[in-house]
């Protein structure tokens, strides 16, 4: 394992030059220290990890490494999607601003910029806030491991613009600095781009629609408009990420329904998911631009590369990711067991992995939808294939709760203002955030974060609530933890799943223990996940690797509802309790 030098002169954030040593000392000084907390987590594994180097578990690249598949499959999908029966009648220039909607199917601020330009100038901006630190307790705010799928993304997102006859301009620095000057050197009359709504982003919209309005620029208008003599770069806002839209929702977002199945229904009974969009085969011409900018490196955002070594390597981009849902849909055909598989933890294949590729909008939810009504169409529906867009639902739910409750769902009380004196004990968080809390399945679990950057659904709710629930500690420290190592990283599912683990969601209902006995014995009976991931482990017998009492490091807490399995027959609800205000009610609820 490499020990990190800081050796590099960075462009946006200086740091300073330090030798990390990895001790325990170390450890906790990178904590309170924000300036030198990259790649903590690869010196942690040196602490813990007692077994040598010599694990016989190889990397899996995520969709397989198969360049013959990816191209062809990128290829046919695109075709799919491409459509020539529309006509470009717009006018002078169109600026779009790539966001997290890194694609070309299926972008409607890219369509839209295309109907009413001339010519598009596609650009993204690598924005330094996006490589600082989270916000309360100075964690990265990206990883080596996300940061380096953003670059991937970019450089695919490049590359298939360029099909299209354009090409993708890489801007350091602030939209808010860089697109007002470049409406102003291009002319352009409308910057294009795909609404956010977590106040962070917000506030760069804002900036940037602020300073946008310094900017004058003569006048030739799109479609239709009237002409003024000089006027300001328009900045129009399309809605993207979700499957269903925002605008066809059948009731205003602040009256969005508290319970999912409510929202489920009403929805599924009256909205229908729109049509992809095609766009057609080329959006050129590409302005006249000699210098398309550079992708920086990981070094350059002040990141030391991290390999892969183990586990799952997501490979970033939209050829990917077209390229995996080939592969889970109907490559491999598990779009049909999905529901049985989905609780998995060791693999690729117990779910459909999309998430990563959803996250940076290198995928649509709407193009996941079409691909599962044509598989229902050409092979088979069963409750598995609804199942996909069952949790494709949750996700528009909790980016339509970000939009319902604004900044209460990163306030330590959520939305419900829950009161509740949480602990912030430095080694109990680290203990957890490393790997090394004496409970396998939460070890294992931590490890594959910090490794890959993804843990499963599964996984994810199991360590949230032994976060929380077991060791008391504040759930925005393990939020912004995720926040940091995700590749998925999305704040509406992020923050949205951690208020509802932590019993301070929208919903009173759902606040969940999960036993870890209980878990470990439905979810990896065998004990085959947490050998995976701690090797030591392998010697022991199977059914003893989730309880290795002493052959492991030691509990650093008990359980608060007990370690023995038996005792465990069901998790409990305690949100039940709380909402009952019966102290000793306790309604089991099945997880
Ligand atoms: C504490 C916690 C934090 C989480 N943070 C994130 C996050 O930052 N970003 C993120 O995308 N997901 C998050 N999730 C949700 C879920 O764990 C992941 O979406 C899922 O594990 C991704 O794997 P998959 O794509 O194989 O999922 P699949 O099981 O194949 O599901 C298909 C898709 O449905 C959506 N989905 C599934 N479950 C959920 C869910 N609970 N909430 C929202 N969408 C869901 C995802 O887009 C996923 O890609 C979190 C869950 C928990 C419990
Ligand atoms: C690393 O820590 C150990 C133990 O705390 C100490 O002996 C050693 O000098 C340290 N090394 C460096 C380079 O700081
Ligand atoms: C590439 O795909 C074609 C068509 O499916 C197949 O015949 C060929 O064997 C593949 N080549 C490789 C190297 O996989
Ligand atoms: C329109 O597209 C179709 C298929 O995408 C192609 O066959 C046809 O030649 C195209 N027509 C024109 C006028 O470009
Ligand atoms: C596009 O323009 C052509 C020629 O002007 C016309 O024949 C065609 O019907 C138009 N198509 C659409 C979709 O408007
Ligand atoms: C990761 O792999 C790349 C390419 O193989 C290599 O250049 C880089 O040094 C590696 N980084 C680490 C930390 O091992
Ligand atoms: C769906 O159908 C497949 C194939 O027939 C079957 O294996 C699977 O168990 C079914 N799943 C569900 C949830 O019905
Ligand atoms: C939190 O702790 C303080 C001091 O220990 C105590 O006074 C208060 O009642 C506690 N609040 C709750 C909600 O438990
Ligand atoms: C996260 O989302 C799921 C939906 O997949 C929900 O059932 C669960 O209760 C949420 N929270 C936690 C901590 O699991």
């Amino acid at each position: 394992m490499a020990i990190f030098l800081f050796t590099t002169t960075l462009p946006f954030l200086s740091l300073p030059t330090t030798t990390l040593n990895s001790s325990k000392s170390t450890l906790t000084s990178i904590l309170t220290n924000p300036t030198t907390l990259h790649h903590f987590p690869a010196i942690a594994m040196n602490l813990c990890t007692t077994t040598s180097a010599a694990s016989c578990s190889s990397m899996q690249h995520v969709p397989e490494q198969d360049s013959n598949q990816t191209e062809r499959v990128a290829n046919l999908i695109f075709q799919r999607y491409t459509s020539n029966n529309t006509n470009r009648s717009g006018k002078g220039t169109a600026i779009v601003w790539f966001r997290n909607d890194l694609r070309v199917l299926d972008n409607e601020a890219l369509y839209k910029a295309w109907l009413s330009s001339q010519t598009i100038l596609p650009v993204y901006c690598v924005d330094p806030r996006l490589f600082a630190t989270t916000y309360h307790f100075g964690f990265p705010k990206t990883g080596a491991l996300r940061a380096q799928f953003l670059l991937e993304s970019l450089a695919d997102l490049r590359k298939n613009l360029m099909k299209r006859g354009l090409n993708l301009l890489i801007q350091h620095g602030k939209p808010e600095d860089v697109l007002p000057s470049l409406a102003k050197t291009f002319g352009a009359h409308t910057v294009y781009a795909q609404k956010e709504t977590c106040s962070e982003e917000v506030n760069v919209e804002r900036s940037v629609s602020r300073c946008l309005q310094q900017v004058g620029v003569p006048s030739e208008e799109s479609v239709g408009a009237p002409t003024t003599s000089n006027s300001h770069p328009k900045l129009q806002f399309v809605w993207g990420t979700t499957m269903y839209h925002h605008g066809d929702l059948p009731f205003d977002v602040s009256c969005l329904p508290d319970v999912y199945t409510q929202f489920r229904k009403a929805i599924e009974a009256k909205c229908t998911v729109r049509s992809c969009i095609k766009l057609p085969a080329s959006l050129g011409p590409p302005p006249a631009i000699e210098d398309w900018g550079c992708l920086p490196s990981l070094e350059q955002l002040g990141l030391y590369s991290q390999n892969v070594s183990k586990g799952m390597k997501f490979v970033g981009g939209e050829t990917a990711a077209l390229s995996r849902v080939y592969e889970y849909f109907w490559k491999k055909d598990l779009l049909k067991v999905y529901k049985e598989t989905r609780n998995g933890m060791l693999g690729p294949d117990y779910s459909t992995k999309f998430s990563p590729w959803l996250a940076s909008g290198s995928l649509s939810p709407r193009l996941i939808y079409e691909e599962v009504k044509r598989y229902e169409n050409e092979r088979q529906a069963n409750s598995s294939t609804y199942w996909v867009l069952f949790e494709l639902i949750w996700r528009d739910y909790f980016r339509f709760l970000s939009v319902k409750y604004g900044n209460l769902l990163f306030h330590i009380g959520g939305p419900r203002n829950v009161q509740h004196n949480w602990s912030q004990d430095k080694k109990l968080f680290e203990a957890w955030r490393d790997g090394c809390t004496g409970y396998p399945l939460i070890d294992a679990n931590m490890k594959e974060l910090s490794t890959t950057g993804f843990m499963s659904n599964r996984g994810r709710q199991i360590v949230c609530s032994f976060l929380v629930r077991d060791m008391g500690i504040d759930w925005r420290m393990g939020a912004e933890w995720f926040e940091t190592c995700l590749l998925d990283y999305d704040p509406c599912s992020n923050y949205g799943n951690w208020t509802y683990g932590s019993g301070v969601g929208n919903d009173p209902r759902e606040d969940r223990y999960f036993s870890i006995p209980k878990q470990a014995q439905t979810y990896d009976p065998e004990g085959e996940y947490v050998a995976y991931w701690l090797p030591q482990l392998r010697i022991i017998a199977k059914d003893k690797r989730n309880f290795p009492g002493n052959l492991y490091i030691r509990q650093i807490v008990p359980l608060k509802f007990g370690t023995s399995s038996r005792h465990n027959k069901d998790d409990k609800s305690l949100g039940a309790r709380r909402a009952n205000d019966k102290g000793n009610e306790r309604r089991w609820n099945r997880r």
